[in-house]
């Protein structure tokens, strides 16, 4: 394909080919001189019509690491504040000899609405609450990298998942790898449709963590939620809240996730986010590379 809108289009095939490929964007970018020439004459857009730190950042080291042109577009401080429409916003982008956009939107199905009526390539940065692709593929390519082969490994998601693109990409990418999936959080903040999916829910963060060889913590997202939910953040974090005491109860290794940004205290206390445990800083170091990668395996069908 010449976009990347979600893991539910990859094949275990594809997403083995990235993290190949990845393998030696890392290399490369490891190096003293961190640059390649291989996207020296496409130009790319990161266009973002929601908040980002890492997305953002490290797509467009990404990009540079690949000596692509770069562009970066804010809704905030932009004629979308006019009333200008997604569309129109995108064309004039193109208009300017644009090869690529690589768009973060509020709205589930944004970039899969653009693809059906622009011809550049596009990359999904994060649609609503529906799919975050390249963070899947980064989250499973830092397992991979601590644990090794995903086949057969348990891996829990566990928090906020009804407001989670990064649950649902994960679910995809795990399945696919061969890994056993495992819900956990408040039945409020599980999403009914799960139940179909091949994955385990549970409520008790013991049993998951007890079951799991890593364990990926979400973010409560509480800029999404539009009624007050139960429970209170005061409550998650005492019934659903990852912490050292519990970790240290099961007596067992668990590699710790998050894809940020992380509410310290709530679903994460820092005695583990910064722990030995956890390879929160890996994720974000292994998202260069595999957005290089993406972006190169894409950039092979621009034109
Ligand atoms: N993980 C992630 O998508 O972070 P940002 O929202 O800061 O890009």
């Amino acid at each position: 394909s010449k976009h990347l809108l979600g893991i539910k289009d990859l094949t275990k095939e594809d997403i083995h080919l990235i993290f190949e490929t990845a393998d030696n964007f890392k290399d490369v970018i490891n190096r003293p001189i961190k640059k390649v020439p291989s996207l020296r004459d496409i130009t790319i857009a990161n266009v973002f019509f929601e908040n980002s730190t890492r997305t953002k950042l490290s797509f467009e080291l990404a990009e540079k690491r690949l000596s692509a042109d770069v562009i970066n577009f804010s809704s905030s401080g932009s004629s979308v504040k006019k009333g200008e429409t997604l569309l129109d916003t995108v064309n004039n982008i193109l208009a300017m000899k644009v090869d690529m956009i690589v768009m973060r939107h509020s709205s589930p199905g944004a970039p899969h609405f653009l693809a059906n009526h622009i011809s550049a390539n596009i990359v999904n940065a994060g649609d609503g609450t529906h799919e975050h692709p390249t963070q899947a593929l980064l989250d499973a390519y830092s397992m991979r990298e601590r644990v090794g082969d995903l086949e057969g490994k348990n891996v829990a998601i566990i928090g906020d998942i009804i407001h989670s693109r990064v649950a649902l990409s994960n679910i995809f990418a795990l399945q696919k790898l061969g890994a056993n999936v495992m819900i956990c959080g408040p039945a409020t903040l599980i999403p009914k449709y799960l139940s179909s999916f091949g994955v385990k829910i549970v409520s008790d963060v013991r049993e998951a963590l007890a079951w799991c060889d890593i364990a990926n913590v979400l973010r409560i997202q509480l800029e999404r939620q539009q009624i007050k939910y139960f429970p209170s953040l005061r409550e998650y974090s005492l019934y659903f809240g990852v912490n050292k005491q519990l970790l240290d109860s099961l007596n067992k290794e668990i590699v710790i996730m998050h894809p940020g940004p992380i509410n310290r205290g709530v679903e994460l206390t820092s005695d583990v986010a910064d722990s030995h445990h956890s390879i929160i800083l890996d994720q974000v170091e292994n998202g260069v590379a595999v957005r290089m990668a993406v972006l190169y395996l894409l950039a092979g069908t621009v034109g």
